[in-house]
This record gives C-alpha cells, sequence and structure tokens, in this order.
C-alpha cells in the first residue's frame, strides 16, 4: 500500500499567517501540523509516501521531513503547480502508485483515538485484498463545510455531498481515504466542479455506486480535528496540549510511533534525537527511550 500525503493548497482562511508559509507546516502545539497525518500512515503500516505540496513549499518539507529514511520510511516528493482538487493527487501520483492500492490522507487532518492503529491496519488488509474503497464518517455540528454522507435507517451509505446548502446528514467524510489500484484510472473520469476542482466526493461516488465502497465510523470518543480556522488551529493545539500534559505522552511523535512499530532501533531512535537535547520534544523522547 502506498500513500499519497497532499499539503498543497493556499491556505487563504488563514491568511496573513500562510501568506510566507505553507499551512501544514505550522505548529499544532509542539510539532509541525504534517507529523499527525504523517504518524497515522506509519501507524496504518504504510512506508512508502508521496508528498504533494506546492512548488514554493516541497524545499521546506523537503527540510523538514527528509527521504523518511530516520524513521524506516520513504517520502519522495511532488509538486502541484495550482490547487485544481484532492483527486488530482492521483494523477500526480500515477506513476508512484504504480500497481499498488492507495490510501490518501490530507495533511491538515488530525486524528486521536483508542484502536486507530488497529483499525487502520483492518483497513490496510482489506484494501490490499479486496476491490473495496473505504472512507470515515465523523459527526460533525457543520456538515455543510464537508463531504457529507447519506445513509438509510440500516445505516448503508446512500449518497454523498460535496458541502451541500442543506446537508443530508451531520455525517462528514474525514481527508483519510483507501482505493484499489483503480482509483487512478476512476481519477482519469472525473471533470472539475463548480469551484474548478476534481473533487474527492466525484471518486467516492463512483465507487458507491459501483456498490464498491465502505463507509466506516468514527465514534463519538474519537477525535477528528480541524485546523481551517485561526480558532480550529487555536483548539486542536489545546486539546494536544491537553492529553499530552495529563498523559505524559506525545500525539504524532514520529520516532516514538517509529520505534513502537519497529521500523527503527531503540539506539536509532536515541542517535536521531540527540539534537533535539534540551527541547520538550526531545527531552520527552531521550528520557523514555535511551
Ligand atoms: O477535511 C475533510 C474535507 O476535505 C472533506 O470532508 C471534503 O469532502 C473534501 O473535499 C475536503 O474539503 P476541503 O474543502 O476542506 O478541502 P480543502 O480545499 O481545504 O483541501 C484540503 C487540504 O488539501 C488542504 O490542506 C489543502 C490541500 N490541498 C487542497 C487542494 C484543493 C492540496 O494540497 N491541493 C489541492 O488541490
Amino acid at each position: 500500500m502506498k500513500a499519497l500525503l497532499l499539503a498543497g493548497g493556499i491556505g487563504s482562511r488563514l491568511f496573513p499567517v500562510t501568506l510566507g508559509v505553507s499551512k501544514q507546516l505550522l505548529p499544532v502545539y509542539d510539532k509541525p501540523m504534517v507529523y499527525y497525518p504523517l504518524s497515522v500512515l506509519l501507524l496504518a503500516g504504510i512506508r512508502e509516501v508521496l508528498l504533494i505540496s506546492t512548488p514554493q513549499d516541497i524545499e521546506q518539507y523537503q527540510r523538514l521531513l527528509g527521504d523518511g529514511s530516520q524513521w524506516g520510511i520513504t517520502i519522495v516528493y511532488k509538486t502541484q503547480d495550482k490547487p485544481n482538487g484532492l483527486a488530482a493527487a492521483f494523477l500526480l501520483g500515477e506513476e508512484f502508485i504504480g500497481e499498488d492500492p492507495v490510501c490518501l490522507i490530507l495533511g491538515d487532518n488530525i486524528f486521536y483515538g483508542l484502536d486507530f492503529s488497529k483499525q487502520l491496519e483492518g483497513v490496510v488488509e482489506r484494501t490490499k485484498l479486496g476491490a473495496k474503497a473505504t472512507i470515515f464518517g465523523y459527526t460533525v455540528k457543520d456538515p455543510q463545510r464537508y463531504g457529507v454522507i447519506e445513509f438509510d435507517d440500516k445505516g448503508v451509505a446512500l449518497s454523498i455531498e460535496e458541502k451541500p446548502e442543506n446537508p443530508k446528514s451531520n455525517q462528514a467524510v474525514v481527508g483519510l481515504y483507501f482505493y484499489p489500484n483503480k482509483v487512478v484510472e476512476v481519477a482519469k473520469t472525473i471533470t472539475p466542479s463548480k469551484r474548478g476542482e476534481l473533487e474527492i466526493t466525484a471518486v467516492n461516488q463512483y465507487f458507491l455506486l459501483s456498490q464498491k465502497l465502505q463507509v466506516e465510523t468514527l465514534g463519538q470518543g474519537f477525535a477528528w480535528l480541524d485546523t481551517g480556522t485561526h480558532e480550529s488551529l487555536l483548539e486542536a493545539s489545546q486539546f494536544i496540549e491537553t492529553i499530552e500534559n495529563r498523559q505524559g505522552l506525545k500525539i504524532g511523535c514520529l520516532e516514538e510511533v517509529a520505534f513502537q512499530k519497529g521500523y527503527i532501533t531503540k539506539d536509532q531512535l536515541v542517535e536521531q534525537v540527540q539534537p533535539l537535547q534540551g527541547t520538550s520534544y526531545g527531552d520527552y523522547l531521550l528520557a523514555r527511550y535511551s
């Protein structure tokens, strides 16, 4: 399974903050935003990642994340000239994806919940074996800001609409998607929406109509955090701070996840964290693993 990590766009809702820096590099409490979705990929057991960002921002991602070998994974990079939609990722990533199934994750989505990695490993295995795509629904109070899933009485998905004025439910589609390899061909058939974007919702509709879409729900105890506005970005930081300080454990800590998954050894972890000694991030890892 390969993964596309989408970290482009212009972040216009966060102007002027994002006039000089890519949104997904902004801090969410004690680490860059992109660490959180990248840690989700590591937890899911996905170790080959294509990071997509704008021509002006890609170098900063390369500087921050390198080739991924420090976490026992591979990260390669591709630029997207214009933010022409999430589904464009499959076209940009066609060569990278090759014959494999693929996961798409948005670089500004934060996920936190019990047993999430087990759930993801299950989805990865199912996607590898079958022809079905999987998306996730999450209850929100403002569904008109998202892709929205309509269900029948038995919980079977009936429709998906992108940012509907009159949402048919309060189940938003989160920014994490798993597809069989066929998604590349499906993305080629999509035409731009009214807002001029190749919509991921159009891809999901295709799989839904072909009866090849599995919708899993993320329950009440789960946190899917938004970072799209100044308020939600601040709230996300406060949420991470609260949980981390209460438990004394870090969320989205790539070195720790890589070690726990067996991608790197303890010695490798300690060696690479040495330069971060004296920071709360570095001292946390050194206290736990050296
Ligand atoms: O966050 C989940 C939502 O993401 C879904 O519920 C929607 O169905 C889906 O369309 C998407 O909605 P947004 O309007 O929030 O997407 P946005 O345009 O903000 O882009 C999401 C991220 O992807 C953002 O960090 C920027 C990046 N991006 C976006 C576009 C359009 C790119 O890297 N390239 C792009 O072309």
